[in-house]
């Protein structure tokens, strides 16, 4: 197993740890890589894109199917990840971790099959301000479909929304609340063990969108309680192509199948199929082969540093950034919570996110601008748009002077 090279008296010795990421010895535009987009995908160690070459020169072969040497090797690499995924969720089981592409479909899985078959027409599903677009709209199709009613906690200013202004929307016709566990804009992070605890007993189940939160914390979905919790492998320094759904094993075998195809059936006839267990039946079709191998080779990477190190290097990030960037005159930051992790949207009085963000680029400092799939948001906060910029475990204090410089840069060009 190839794992982070960690450092052996404890210290997060960033500068060793940039050396595993390749792409950071590359420049940009003739300026070193200042990458600052890591909410949006995160860049990938050397030992995830060897795990996925590897499987591709030399393990090769369709898994679950073939009776021959290279199909067992690959199937066995295949359920091993899903394992390595058990462990990192810390879930009961192994069968309650299912690959999809991503995290949007893990959410449209559970609205297609959950949604449909165990939802009725007005039951009520809360969601908050702060979601992405791809916790938003799989529910907005359900309501139209099914006539299930959606309800929005609202943001307060500070980017954070309270936990009674989400237990507070709970109805008798509350069935499920699904929530961010991290805003991908703000950087909030949600009280998701109290939210679940409070719709538990309110009688709803919690699906939990972990995308900006495996990468920043531990997550234990047995402790939380979670019914389903969903990520992506692109922003936890794995490959792209991959994600998880967790869900509780009673959950997961009272909902139909979410696609038809391949590996997910017991038996076919022209009148009938039945389908296979879990977790089969949520995959059909040939799934990511090389890239959750390679999912599970990020997992011991981000585990051998440890989430707790990476949070308290990222919580220093953060802390240095958001006070470098409001010394500068005219720059407001986005997101205030008391709990966030290190993602800053912040705007200009003289310049358009979209301006900020090409000047940056020149100056080889990789940001993102826009709405961040996350448009009621940025209507929420009165903006079209924000600059955004995202820090992971391999950024370092000089990023963000590049940052800060550059910010400058635009004021001088924008401003007065
Ligand atoms: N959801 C990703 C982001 O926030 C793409 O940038």
């Amino acid at each position: 197993m190839i794992i982070a090279k960690a450092e052996p008296r404890g210290v997060f010795d960033v500068e060793q740890i940039r050396t595993d990421f390749p792409i950071l010895g590359r420049p940009v535009r003739g300026r070193p890589l200042v990458y600052l987009d890591s909410t949006a995908s995160a860049q990938k160690p050397q030992s995830v894109i060897d795990a996925e070459s590897r499987i591709y020169a030399t393990e090769y072969a369709n898994i679950h199917r073939g009776l021959y040497y290279l199909s067992e090797r690959a199937t066995e690499r295949y359920e091993a990840a899903r394992r390595t995924v058990q462990g990192f969720l810390n879930a009961k089981h192994s069968h309650e971790v299912i690959f999809t592409r991503n995290t949007t479909e893990s959410i449209n899985l559970v609205a297609a099959t959950y949604g449909r078959r165990l939802l009725q027409p007005g039951d009520e599903i809360v969601i908050t301000g702060l979601e992405h677009h791809s916790n938003i709209v799989p529910w907005q199709l359900l309501r139209e479909e099914r006539g299930v009613v959606i309800k929005v906690a609202p943001v307060n200013d500070d980017g954070d929304v309270p936990l009674d202004a989400i237990t507070g929307l709970f109805t008798a016709r509350t069935k499920l609340v699904a929530v961010a566990h991290i805003s991908n804009v703000l950087g909030t992070i949600l009280p998701v063990a109290e939210i679940i605890q409070a719709a538990h007993a309110a009688g709803a189940r919690v699906l939990i969108d972990g995308a900006q939160a495996v990468m920043h914390l531990p997550v234990d979905v047995q402790a939380l309680d979670a019914d389903f919790y969903a990520f992506s492998g692109h922003k936890l320094y794995g490959p792209t192509g991959v994600g998880v759904l967790y869900g509780k094993e009673e959950l997961l075998n009272a909902m139909p199948p979410y696609q038809g195809g391949g590996d997910m059936i017991r038996t076919v006839t022209f009148e009938k199929s039945s389908w296979a267990p879990l977790p089969q039946k949520f995959e059909a079709g040939t799934p990511a082969i090389a890239q959750v191998p390679a999912l599970a080779a990020a997992i011991d990477y981000v585990t051998a540093l440890g989430l707790d190190r990476i949070a308290r290097h990222e919580n220093d990030l953060l802390a240095y950034a958001t006070e470098q960037l409001t010394a500068v005159p005219g720059l407001r930051v986005i997101g205030t919570a008391p709990h966030k992790a290190a993602v800053i949207s912040f705007s200009l009085d003289c310049a358009h996110p979209h301006d900020i963000a090409q000047v940056l680029d020149n100056a080889g400092v990789a940001i993102r601008a826009g709405h961040h799939c996350a448009q009621p948001l940025m209507e929420r906060f009165g903006v079209p748009a924000t600059a955004r910029a995202s820090f992971g475990l391999y950024n370092n204090r000089a990023d963000v002077d590049a940052l800060v410089a550059a910010v400058r840069k635009v004021q001088e060009l924008f401003g007065q």
